[in-house]
């Protein structure tokens, strides 16, 4: 079994990045799982001081879980042509350990937007030493719809038929490493 976790960088009760994921989690291959990760809001703003022995117990449990996982999907928005604090929070956690080292990653985006934030989560994923796998990009244009509409599109069939394919590529690119 193929485990993954998935981390929204958007903390929104409504969040189109986290409805991506929870659709991703729901149409995968037979031999994988995709569990959300739900933390984010609860990380402390990452301190070199508090590394080692002074490790936040919701630091531990990210570095544990991205440890264990054979590979993490993320999708994240963009704001004001960054990455949000709290998703490079969660990555700045991850630096000084060997977690993120050869792990492989993929990002999914919900929003045609954001491409300043997508080549710096790029940029600083690949800097960590993530494997990221680049191709195929999965898009599905979430952006300013609400909630039901969100619903709606993630579960047309071809949608579906999407999520599927992008994860199991991922799959593919994990076991030829
Ligand atoms: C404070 C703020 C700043 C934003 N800045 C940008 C931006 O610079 N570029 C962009 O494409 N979208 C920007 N957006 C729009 C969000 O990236 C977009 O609404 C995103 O899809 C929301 O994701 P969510 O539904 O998962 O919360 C911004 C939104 C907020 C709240």
């Amino acid at each position: 079994m193929i485990e993954i976790i998935a981390i929204s960088g958007s903390l929104r009760a409504a969040s189109t990045n986290s409805a991506l994921l929870a659709a991703l989690a729901a149409n995968t291959p037979a031999d994988c799982r995709v569990e959300v990760y739900d933390g984010l809001g609860r990380l402390p703003i990452f301190n070199p001081d508090d590394e080692g022995e002074r490790t936040p117990p919701e630091a531990v449990r990210l570095i544990e879980m991205i440890t264990r996982a054979d590979g993490v999907i993320v999708s994240c928005p963009e704001y004001a042509h960054g990455v949000p604090g709290g998703m490079k929070n969660a990555l700045d956690w991850l630096v000084s350990r060997d977690a993120a080292v050869g792990k492989p990653a993929m990002l999914v985006h919900a929003s045609p937007r954001s491409l300043y934030a997508r080549a710096a989560l790029a940029e600083v994923m690949r800097t960590m030493s993530f494997a990221m796998y680049e191709e195929p990009a999965l898009e599905i244009a979430l952006l300013g719809k609400k909630l039901g509409e969100v619903e709606a599109i993630l579960a047309q069939p071809a949608n579906c038929q999407a999520m599927r394919d992008v994860v199991q590529g991922f799959v593919e690119f994990m076991r030829g490493r």
